[in-house]
């Protein structure tokens, strides 16, 4: 069964990007996948710093977060747009990703995987921007990033008190997104195999 890990770029008590990534791993269940959705909170890990690094190794909450990643065949990321990019605690946990320990492949949690990204904001471009840098960064480190992406304008309109996405214009959007990353993660699983 084809598994995606879904984890968005904030940890803040009812993050929007939580709540739009909660409704597109729904989308991808729907198609057949296996969606597990973390929160980077439970993965607290220091600021990456190479000569730290050196004298402790590799933090246990990001090697855990790395395993994840390398267990799971696709990825679904909502990252909110921190001055036009995305914030350090996810660039931050993707560079603690990417460390080699003995035994790793190369970039083994990321190569050859695939991603459907997707933003939200309450302003008027949703995070479009961070979309552009997410997507540039994801390929570079080998991810296949599906070429539809979402970033929800106004996000705050388009749910209730509990920060529950409910506009179904949205939802079916967002479903959209999770399903057509389940379809592209199932293809591209097949041919690897
Ligand atoms: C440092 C900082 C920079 C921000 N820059 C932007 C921005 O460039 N574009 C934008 O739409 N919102 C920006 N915002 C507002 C975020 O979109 C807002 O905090 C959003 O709720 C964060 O996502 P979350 O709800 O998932 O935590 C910024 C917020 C912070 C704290």
């Amino acid at each position: 069964m084809t598994k995606l890990l879904a984890f968005a770029g904030s940890t803040r008590n009812g993050s929007f990007n939580q709540a739009i990534l909660t409704v597109a791993a729904e989308g991808a269940r729907g198609s057949g996948a296996k969606v597990t959705v973390v929160n980077l909170a439970d993965y607290p890990m220091p600021l990456f710093n190479e000569d730290e690094e050196k004298v402790s190794g590799v933090p246990e909450n990001a090697r855990a977060f790395k395993q994840l990643l390398t267990e799971h065949d696709g990825f679904l990321i909502a990252s909110p747009e921190y001055n036009s990019s995305y914030p350090a605690l996810l660039k931050n946990a993707i560079d603690w990703a990417t460390r080699m320990e003995e035994g790793d492949k190369p970039m083994q949690a990321f190569k050859g995987k695939t991603a459907g990204i997707m933003a939200a904001s309450a302003g008027g471009l949703g995070g479009m921007r961070v979309l552009v840098v997410l997507r540039m960064l994801l390929a570079n480190i080998g991810v296949t990033v599906l070429p539809a992406q979402l970033a929800v304008a106004k996000v705050n309109t388009l749910m209730d008190n509990n920060g529950v996405v409910t506009d179904e214009k949205t939802i079916k959007q967002l479903k959209n997104l999770g399903k057509q990353t389940a379809e592209l993660t199932m293809k591209m699983t097949a041919q690897v195999l």
